[in-house]
C-alpha cells in the first residue's frame, strides 16, 4: 500500500498527469472509469485565483467520484502561493500539488514551474508557504534540472521532503528537453534508492505501453507511475497496466463501440459540466484521438467539430459505429 499522507492508495498506483486543457472533470471522470487511481487538476496559476479569475476558478471543481484527486497550482510568489492554497482547501480536495516542472516560457520567465529549478531556496520557500498554509498533504511534481549540467533531483527531493511534502513526482526530463529526447528514469530511481528518502517517488515520462511500464516498475524501484499522453484518447491504458502486471497478458484492444462509448459519455460529461455550447465545443479537441486508426475518419471528425448542438454530434457518432462496427483497429 502507498500513503500520502492520510491518502491509502493500491500498491504501485497509477496516477493520471495533470495536462492543461485535457485533466479536466470529463477526461478525469474516464480515467477514473478505466482505472487511475490518484488524478490531478490541470495546473492553475495562483495570480489566478486570487484575482477570483473565472477561468482559473473553474479548474477547481472537482467531484466526489474522482476522489483521490489532487488541485495543481503554479507561482512564483511565496504569498500569492500561500494565499492560493487556502483557496483550493475550501473546495476539499484530497491533496494540493505544486508544479515545478512547466517548461513554457510564459511560467518559466515569472519563476515559476520548472522556472525554480534554477533556484532551490526559492522553492523550497515556496513549497513550505504551501506546506505551512494549508492542512492538506502537499505533493510536488517536477523535473530533473534545469539542463543535462545541472541536474539537481537529488538534493530537490531532499530538502523538499525536508518541509514536509508527502510525494514526490519525477518527470525523467531536463526543462532544457522540453518533452523532447528520451526520458530518463535512471536518475528517478536514484532518488527512490535514496536511503534519506521516505516518501513515494513517481516516475513520470513515456509510459506509453503495459510492457513498458512493468520493465520501467522492475528496472527503477519506483512506487507507482504517472501516465501523461498515452492517456488522451485512450483512457483504457490504465486498467491495461494493471491487468498486465497481474497476468503478464494483454487484455484485448478497446473496440470501435468502445471507442464511441468512451467519445459519448466525454461529452455528455462535458454538456453536464458546462452546459451544451461549451461542453461541446470543448470536446471537440478529443474526437482525432479517441478514433485515432480508424480508416478515413478524418470526414466525421469533421463534422463532429462543427456541429454545436450535442444532437447533432451524437448522431455522427451513431453514423460511426454503423460503418465501423467490428472494425480491429490496428
Ligand atoms: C497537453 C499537455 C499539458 C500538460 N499540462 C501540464 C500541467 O498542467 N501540469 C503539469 O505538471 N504537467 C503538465 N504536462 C506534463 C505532463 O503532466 C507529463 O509530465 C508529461 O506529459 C510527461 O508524461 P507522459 O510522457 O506520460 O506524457 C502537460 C503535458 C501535456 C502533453
Amino acid at each position: 500500500m502507498v500513503r500520502i499522507g492520510n491518502i491509502q492508495l493500491p500498491e504501485f498506483p497509477l496516477l493520471l498527469a495533470p495536462m492543461e486543457d485535457v485533466s479536466d472533470p470529463p477526461f478525469r471522470r474516464l480515467c477514473k472509469t478505466h482505472g487511475a487511481d490518484l488524478m490531478f487538476s490541470e495546473f492553475i496559476s495562483s495570480e489566478g485565483l486570487i484575482r477570483d479569475a473565472i477561468k482559473s476558478r473553474q479548474k477547481l471543481d472537482i467531484f466526489d467520484y474522482e476522489r483521490p484527486v489532487g488541485i495543481q497550482i503554479f507561482g512564483g510568489d511565496e504569498e500569492a502561493m500561500a494565499m492560493s492554497a487556502r483557496i483550493v482547501e475550501t473546495v476539499n480536495p484530497d491533496l494540493v500539488d505544486i508544479n515545478f516542472g512547466c517548461p513554457v516560457k510564459k511560467v518559466v520567465c515569472k519563476g515559476a514551474g520548472a522556472g525554480v529549478l534554477k533556484d532551490v531556496g526559492l522553492m523550497v520557500r515556496l513549497t513550505k508557504a504551501v506546506v505551512n498554509s494549508t492542512s492538506l498533504p502537499v505533493t510536488v511534481k517536477t523535473r530533473l534540472g534545469w539542463d543535462e549540467t545541472s541536474i539537481n533531483i537529488d538534493e530537490v527531493a531532499e530538502r523538499l521532503q525536508d518541509v514536509g511534502i508527502k510525494a514526490l513526482t519525477i518527470h525523467g526530463r531536463t526543462r532544457a528537453q522540453m518533452y523532447k529526447g528520451e526520458a530518463d528514469w535512471s536518475h528517478i530511481a536514484r532518488v527512490k534508492n535514496n536511503p534519506r528518502i521516505n516518501i513515494p517517488i513517481f516516475g513520470n515520462g513515456d509510459i506509453d505501453t503495459p510492457e513498458k511500464a512493468l520493465d520501467y516498475k522492475n528496472r527503477y524501484g519506483i512506487d507507482g507511475i504517472m501516465v501523461g499522453r498515452a492517456a488522451i484518447g485512450y483512457p483504457w491504458i490504465f486498467n491495461e497496466i494493471k491487468h498486465y502486471f497481474k497476468t503478464g497478458t494483454c487484455l484485448p484492444a478497446p473496440t470501435v463501440e468502445d471507442r464511441v462509448e468512451a467519445a459519448r459519455n466525454h461529452l455528455k460529461w462535458a454538456v453536464e459540466w458546462k452546459g451544451e455550447r461549451v461542453g461541446v465545443f470543448e470536446t471537440r479537441r478529443h474526437y482525432a484521438n479517441y478514433f485515432k486508426g480508424i480508416p478515413n475518419f478524418k470526414e466525421y471528425r469533421q463534422r463532429m467539430v462543427t456541429h454545436d448542438a450535442a444532437a447533432d454530434v451524437y448522431s455522427v457518432m451513431d453514423e460511426v459505429l454503423e460503418k465501423f462496427a467490428g472494425y480491429k483497429i490496428a
